[in-house]
């Protein structure tokens, strides 16, 4: 199977995570896009959703899937998203697309996050795809020297700007063994806006994508 079809048999087996009648968070990228498009099939049983990214917004509304803003419901049963990376201990690397501050958002108000990605993603340890670092367009240098001390190698995206105006520093290099912490690290960076790593609130689930069929992974376990 291609990339391309482990991304789409992820992104229909997480129709079944959606709650009926309940407003689903949707992500951003290439694997989010095929998940967008199947739930176009069954639109009618949810209300609508909740966009992590004006891409993913325009694309749910070419479908005629209702967009609701964050602020405006009160209940968000599951949020289902994408990886760069994700490690057995159901923490990831996001960010990819760059529309990791809203995607971390959504996540936080979301009850459960589905995470789908393709084999390629399953890691053992974060860390070879660099991190994203989303920043205040004036705190660049500041943000980039800080992070070459805690062992990185800041790229900055270059001709790339966030839906929240700001700019994204790729940092290659960090030791992630210690996601939790070095997320929380990275955060208190005066100039960051939010950092890729997703292990204060990892997945609570993995579909993952396989020659064999979608595997469904949980915390250091398979279920
Ligand atoms: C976007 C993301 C994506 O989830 C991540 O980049 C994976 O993308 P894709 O499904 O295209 O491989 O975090 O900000």
């Amino acid at each position: 199977m291609t990339q391309d079809e482990l991304k789409e048999a992820v992104a229909r087996a997480a129709l079944s995570h959606i709650v009926e009648g309940q407003i689903v968070g949707v992500g951003t990228g290439s694997t989010a896009r095929k998940f967008i498009d199947a739930l176009a099939e069954i639109k009618d049983r949810i209300p609508g959703a909740i966009a992590s990214s004006e891409d993913t917004r325009k694309r749910l509304e070419s479908h005629g899937i209702r967009v609701f803003d964050l602020d405006d419901i009160a209940k968000l049963p599951v949020y289902i998203d994408g990886a760069d990376e994700i490690a057995p201990g159901m923490h990831m690397t996001k960010g990819g697309g760059g529309a990791l501050t809203r995607e971390k958002i959504v996540a936080a108000v979301a009850e459960k996050f589905v995470c789908i990605v393709d084999r390629t993603k399953f890691v053992d340890n974060l860390g070879k795809f660099p991190l994203p670092v989303e920043i205040i367009p004036m705190a660049r240098a500041h943000v980039a020297r800080q992070l070459v001390r805690l062992g990185g190698n800041p790229v900055l995206r270059e001709g790339f700007t966030t839906d929240n105006g700001n700019l994204i520093l790729d940092v290659g290099g960090l030791d992630i063994r210690d996601p939790v912490n070095l997320e929380t690290q990275i955060n208190q960076i005066a100039g960051v806006v939010s950092n890729g790593l997703f292990a204060c609130r990892p997945a609570d689930i993995c579909l993952l994508g396989t020659e064999n069929g979608v595997r469904t992974l949980t915390r250091n376990a398979e279920t």
